[in-house]
């Protein structure tokens, strides 16, 4: 037998293939012959790999909430920066939107029904994991006994601390960086002033960006400040 040979069960001429289930992934978009515009291709990898990289964010960030819960802050925050680098992924995907025309878009647009991304499975789970994470991590604060301006008055003392809460930061900006290029890209194809495919004036979209999981890992930064200049 040849190493060319496949060696694992399923369908699919190489194990490559048969591990990866490239037939079946790559036959989940639409073809040619359905398009209505050919940048529905475009469209249809930009939000299928978003999912896919969200779906995996999201597996992280779960599972790094439960090692928090065990205390082992270096596990988790190994986990954290892979959710974060995951979600850069996603924010480069958003950029791709531009490379849509937006009369173009229109003909993309009259395929998706009332297809929405309030809808997005992977952005959903964000919005019902971050709130765990952020217990998660004020619980651990209340086990070691230490405040937040003492950790960040004391980084070096409580390092490993630090940097988890410094990741919890990341996460929470990489998801506010993210709802602003998707307005920018949203504001570039189909306008500001506009309806979207469920309803949703543009403009709210706008009033939703600075949405944030961990204010007061953001406040503390104020408490910092007023300290050192008083
Ligand atoms: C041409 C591309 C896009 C346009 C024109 C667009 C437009 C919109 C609009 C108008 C809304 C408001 C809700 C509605 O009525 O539909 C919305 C929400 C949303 N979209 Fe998009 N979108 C685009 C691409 C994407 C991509 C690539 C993703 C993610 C992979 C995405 C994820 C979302 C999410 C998560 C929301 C809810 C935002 C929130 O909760 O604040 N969208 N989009």
């Amino acid at each position: 037998m040849s190493l060319n040979d496949p060696i694992l069960p399923g369908p699919g001429a190489t194990d490559y293939e048969r591990y990866l289930r490239t037939d079946e992934l790559l036959a989940l978009q639409k073809t040619a012959a359905n398009w209505r515009h050919r940048d529905e291709l475009l469209f249809q990898t930009i939000h299928q790999a978003s999912e896919l990289w969200l779906k995996l964010a999201c597996e992280e960030i779960d599972t790094a909430t439960s090692r928090i819960g065990a205390d082992d802050v270096a596990g988790a925050t190994r986990l954290l920066r892979r959710a974060v680098d995951a979600i850069e992924i996603v924010n480069l995907n958003t950029r791709q939107l531009t490379h849509i025309a937006p009369w173009d878009y229109h003909a993309v647009r009259a395929s998706l029904g009332h297809g929405s991304g309030f809808d997005s499975p992977g952005f959903r789970k964000t919005h019902d994991l971050s709130p765990k994470l952020g217990a998660a991590f004020t619980a651990l604060l209340a086990r070691r006994g230490v405040t937040l301006v003492t950790l960040y008055r004391n980084s070096a003392e409580h390092d490993d601390v630090f940097q988890l809460a410094e990741r919890l930061l990341d996460w929470d900006e990489r998801l506010i960086l993210w709802r602003g290029l998707h307005l920018k890209a949203v504001e570039r194809i189909i306008g500001g002033h506009v309806i979207g495919t469920q309803g949703t004036p543009v403009e709210v979209l706008g009033k939703r960006i600075d949405v944030r999981y961990f204010p007061e890992l953001w406040d503390v930064r104020n408490t910092l400040t007023g300290m050192a200049n008083g």
